[in-house]
């Protein structure tokens, strides 16, 4: 595996990649990699992509100053990891090579969205703004055929499709694959977060409870769902939010709609701020 940390050798190593008939398959990472990360590397790893992965902890989207300094760093296990799984080249950016003098800022409104006003962009302003900045620039940079993201952060997928779709249309972008990465849990069902490695053994067991509280919807009414799933919640959890949504709107479902849906939750656990959710499937009452 190759490193890097300036655009124009990652230009090109990503142009030789291409005269060879690759395609560019792109996973950004922020470090602190785990096997959810790895499981995204496995989807693209295949004999016609050239895999790039990206760490860089961006600070545009930490709307609170010290989760940006709390956030687990460990380049050098994540290197290894990286190489060990196949990628083909690390892009490790410095912040001026990411954030030219003026960047140009790119938020949900600006990609007529409105998902940046709900759930995680009503708990965390600017979030979905530093996110979908960030991302455009590594686009721009990686020049990816093929990206791929964790559906544990199921807002922040469904506005970076949105986002390349509007930028597709206007002709500010190449075709881009978006795929989707499953979230991988550990035996308890706990969603695997770089943010984990902050939790005590204590706290992982209050932690757990919040896959328990939400595979606890399935077959339910939304309100029943809802409401049976915060109690089951460990009341050490400091809930932002729990609620069963349309997974395109991210709007909470009616109480009479029968389909698949999303069950989101946000939370802190001491003060480690996690966030997941599941696929299920509601009973209309
Ligand atoms: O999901 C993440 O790790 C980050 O939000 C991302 C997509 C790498 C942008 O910094």
């Amino acid at each position: 595996m190759k490193q890097v940390t300036q655009a124009e050798q990652l230009k090109q190593l990503i142009a030789q990649a291409r005269s060879e008939g690759k395609r560019i398959a792109f996973i950004p990472t922020m470090g602190a990699l785990h096997a959810g990360h790895l499981s995204l590397v496995d989807q693209v790893r295949t004999d016609e992509n050239f895999v790039v992965a990206s760490i860089f902890v961006n600070p545009l989207q930490f709307n609170d100053p010290s989760d940006y300094e709390n956030y687990p760093q460990s380049l050098g296990v994540d290197a290894r990891l990286l190489n060990d799984r196949g990628v083909d080249l690390l892009f490790l950016p410095e912040p001026e090579t990411i954030y030219p003098e003026s960047p140009n800022l790119i938020g949900p409104e600006d990609i007529g969205s409105n998902l940046g006003e709900v759930l995680e962009g009503e708990f965390r302003p600017g979030h979905f703004q530093g996110v979908l900045t960030v991302v455009s620039r590594l686009f721009d940079l990686v020049t990816p055929d093929i990206a791929v993201f964790g559906k544990k952060d199921a807002q922040q997928l469904a506005l970076i499709r949105q986002m390349v779709a509007h930028q597709l249309s206007s002709g500010r972008r190449m075709p881009l694959k978006i795929i989707a990465g499953e979230t991988v849990r550990d035996e308890h069902g706990l969603a695997l977060s770089s943010r984990n490695a902050r939790l005590d053994s204590d706290q992982i067991e209050i932690a757990r409870t919040i896959n328990t509280a939400l595979s606890s919807c399935e077959g339910k009414s939304a309100s029943v769902a809802k409401s049976q799933a915060l109690q089951m919640l460990h009341p050490d959890i400091k809930v932002d939010y729990l609620e069963i949504v349309d997974s395109e709107s991210f709007q909470p479902v009616d109480d009479d709609y029968s389909g698949i849906t999303l069950a989101l939750f946000a939370g802190y656990v001491g003060d480690v701020r996690l966030i997941d959710n599941r696929e299920i499937s509601i009973k209309g009452s």
